[in-house]
C-alpha cells in the first residue's frame, strides 16, 4: 500500500466525513478507498463490456401490475445462462422485492438488467457489477 496527499474541497471532505459516520468506517482512508474503488470498478466495466463479470441486479415491483411477474418471469428463463439465483421477498401486500445474482459477459448482464429495469411496475432498479478476476472455471 502506498500513502498519498491529496488536496480536496472543505463540502466535499464533510460529506465524505458524513457517509464514513453513517456506514460505520473505521477511517477516513478506509472510506475513500471503498468509494474511489466502486468509482473506479464503474469506469472499468463501463469500458470493457467484454470482461466477464458476477453482477447482482436489485429491484422493486408491485405483482398486482398486470402480467408483470409472469413477464419478469419469462424474462428470467430467457436468460437463464446469465441467472446464478434469485432472492424473493414479500415486501408488503403489494411489493415484491428479487435481488438476482447473474454471471456472464458484462454487455449482457447490462442488457438483462435493462430488460428488467424497464418494465412498467418496477422500480429501485439497480445493477452491481463486480468483475471476474478469473475466469469463470477457474474456480478452484
Ligand atoms: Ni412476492
Amino acid at each position: 500500500m502506498q500513502r498519498i496527499t491529496i488536496t480536496i474541497d472543505d463540502d466535499l471532505l464533510e460529506l465524505i466525513d458524513k457517509i464514513s459516520d453513517q456506514r460505520g468506517y473505521a477511517s477516513r482512508s478506509e472510506t475513500l478507498r471503498d468509494l474511489v474503488r466502486d468509482a473506479v470498478t464503474r469506469e472499468q466495466t463501463a469500458v470493457n463490456d467484454a470482461t466477464e463479470c458476477y453482477a447482482t441486479l436489485t429491484y422493486v415491483y408491485e405483482h398486482e401490475t398486470r402480467d408483470l411477474s409472469r413477464r419478469l418471469t419469462t424474462t428470467q428463463h430467457h436468460h437463464h445462462d446469465l441467472s446464478v439465483s434469485t432472492l424473493h421477498v414479500h415486501i408488503d401486500g403489494h411489493d415484491c422485492l428479487e435481488v438476482s445474482v447473474l454471471k456472464g459477459a458484462v454487455e449482457e448482464v447490462k442488457s438483462f438488467a435493462d430488460s428488467v429495469i424497464t418494465q412498467r411496475g418496477v422500480r429501485f432498479g439497480n445493477l452491481h457489477i463486480i468483475p471476474s478476476e478469473h475466469a469463470p472455471d477457474d474456480h478452484g
